[in-house]
């Protein structure tokens, strides 16, 4: 079995064609304090694809925008830079799960639709604590799982060994790879965000998403990230086989200040928006 290090991995991962140069371009001028939503505009013109996927997620009931947004720049000025890079994160890295990943038991497009899931949800939870980059967290939402996307890339063998050890031994993907391959997919997907510049706090988000605990530069983003990822298992969208392994922290509702009301209330909130908007997938 053709066994990869962390580091082999890693340095592997520039052979997948994830982001296209227009997609890098978005990202850098949603960095940049002074560009503006025309630059903006002019940059994502060039992808038709990405033009429309905006356009229609920005009138869709999340945004909650009542007027009809007719062109990108319209959005980026009701919006926000972050929404944008949000969106445009969200129909290009789906590009990338869409792909069917056997080793975890998912469905085609199954983690796509997952990562979809927790994003949005991750951003509800957001937006009722208040939380001030409600974008960010859905972004962290959509890539906490992305190393599961990369170990699946080109670790095909190992993976059959590992859902072996799963289903045999009742436990979780995260302590059977770090068995089978020295480390994790939260550990694979950190190191890949980093190598994409993604900022610190979004980085230890997907790194500490099943250990929140661990979180030191933004616990709250990653106590998010850990409740919604938890609360796509108990909304029955988790469909990894090690779904029910897996123990949810209490410690993170604690330090949201958050109550099980307020994860009936967001579970509610989730399902009326996937409900009216076929859109997110
Ligand atoms: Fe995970």
């Amino acid at each position: 079995m053709n066994k990869l290090s962390l580091e082999e991995l890693i340095s592997r991962v520039d052979e997948i064609p994830v982001f296209s140069q227009t997609v890098n371009r978005i990202i850098q001028i949603t960095e940049d304090p002074k560009s503006t939503a025309k630059d903006l505009e002019s940059e994502i013109m060039k992808d038709q694809g990405l033009t429309t996927k905006i356009l229609r997620l920005a009138n869709s009931s999340y945004y909650g925008v009542s007027r009809n947004i007719k062109s990108v720049s319209e959005a980026t000025v009701l919006l926000g830079f972050q929404a944008i890079k949000s969106m445009v994160f969200a129909s290009t890295v789906g590009k990338v799960m869409e792909r069917e990943l056997p080793g975890y038991a998912l469905e085609r497009e199954g983690l796509w639709r997952q990562s979809q899931m927790c994003a949005i949800t991750a951003r509800t939870l957001a937006k009722k604590i208040k939380f001030p980059k409600p974008d960010q967290v859905y972004t962290a939402g959509l890539l906490r799982d992305i190393g599961k996307v990369i170990l699946d890339t080109y670790m095909k063998e190992q993976f059959e060994l590992i859902v072996q050890e799963v289903e045999l031994h009742n436990k979780t993907f995260l302590e059977v790879e770090a068995e089978v391959l020295g480390y994790n997919h939260s550990e694979v997907g950190a190191r890949i965000a980093d190598k994409w510049n993604l900022p610190q706090d979004l980085i230890e988000a997907i790194a500490c998403h099943h250990n929140p605990e661990q979180a030191t530069i933004n616990p709250k983003m990653t106590a998010m990230i850990h409740i919604a990822d938890g609360l796509m298992m108990m909304m029955g969208y988790n469909i990894g086989i090690d779904g029910l392994n897996y123990k949810f922290s209490d410690d993170t509702m604690t330090l949201l200040s958050i109550d099980e009301s307020v994860l009936t209330e967001i579970m509610s909130e989730v399902a009326d928006l996937i409900g009216d908007e076929g859109i997110f997938f």
